[in-house]
């Protein structure tokens, strides 16, 4: 079974402001599920509860009908795998070594190291990543890092992946990359994917379900289409936007009504000379 319950739950970092308040959400079923809203309303706060690294101040959270305040953390960490926001975490460690770390919950003795090797090359394999098994994982490029440390949530083998913007830092071609090896594992792997973004027109095109968060509380929740409209994107982020529609999803288009045409003037002397390999070899002024 895959099953995540969030029922009434508030969580308070200082006993005194509500960071998040009266969340109700019940995922169930292998599904890629993004979380979009502005900066500082809870979504990592949100996950973090999800996952017990925090204890919500009321209100529960379930993962298969078990409370996870009373599953033991190694227990939880084989239903739940997590991949933190990667700006700065970086292990004085190879590659093989660092997604070891997320057979950690499964492994008693050494006597399963074949097991667990097993899975790490099907992970490194999976994220296509195999050649760069012994190498140290601090010298990776950003989108190699972040393969990496996907790699080492699906060591764990959850059944609920929690992801902390997995696609920041990230070119387009990374993020692609990224997100549709997401969509990919929550169809084949049959998990639930849960991942934070702040990418609203990709989180539209890959996810089953988006959860909008506005100020601690849940703004809207149900398929990209209903959730990422005009007006829901003036309520939370007090941006005007168009809306599109491709394939049945919605593309935003940011409006920005404040930038006048006076702004936008081009400086009477802005020069710039150079030449390009593709497409002008000629300076554009
Ligand atoms: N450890 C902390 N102690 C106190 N306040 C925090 C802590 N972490 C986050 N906050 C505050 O809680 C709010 C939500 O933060 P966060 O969940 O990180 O937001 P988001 O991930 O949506 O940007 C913000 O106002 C933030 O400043
Ligand atoms: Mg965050």
């Amino acid at each position: 079974m895959h099953q995540l319950s969030v029922t009434d739950m508030d969580y308070s970092y200082n006993g005194d402001r509500l960071t998040l308040q009266g969340i109700n959400l019940d995922i169930r079923n292998p599904q890629l599920i993004s979380i979009i809203g502005p900066n500082g309303v809870g979504k990592s706060t949100l996950i973090h509860c999800m996952n017990k690294i925090l204890s919500p101040t009321r209100g529960t959270v379930l993962v298969d009908e078990k409370d996870v305040s009373g599953i033991k953390p190694r227990d939880l960490a084989k239903k739940i795998g997590y991949v933190p926001y990667s700006a700065n975490d970086t292990f004085p460690l190879t590659v093989i070594d660092t997604i070891l770390m997320g057979r950690n919950p499964h492994s008693k003795w050494r006597s399963d190291i074949h097991e667990d090797m097993k899975i790490v090359r099907e992970v490194l394999e999976l994220m296509d990543i195999t050649p760069l098994a012994m190498r140290p994982f601090n010298e990776l490029s950003a989108g190699q890092h972040q393969r990496v440390m996907l790699a080492r949530g699906l060591a764990q083998q959850p059944e609920i992946l929690l992801l902390d913007e997995p696609t920041a830092n990230l070119d387009i071609r990374h993020q692609l990359d990224v997100i549709r090896i997401l969509k990919r594992l929550s169809v084949q792997k049959q998990i639930v994917v849960i991942m934070i973004s702040h990418d609203l027109n990709l989180a539209a095109k890959y996810s089953d379900n988006v959860i909008m968060l506005s100020k601690g509380t849940i703004y809207a929740v149900g398929k990209p289409e209903d959730v990422i409209t005009k007006e829901s994107i003036k309520a939370v982020y007090d941006v005007d936007a168009d809306i599109i529609m491709s394939n049945g999803r919605p593309i935003t288009i940011l409006l920005d009504n404040e930038f006048t045409e006076e702004d936008a003037k081009t400086p009477e002397n802005a020069h710039l000379e150079g030449s390009g390999a593709a497409l002008f070899d000629r300076g554009i002024s």
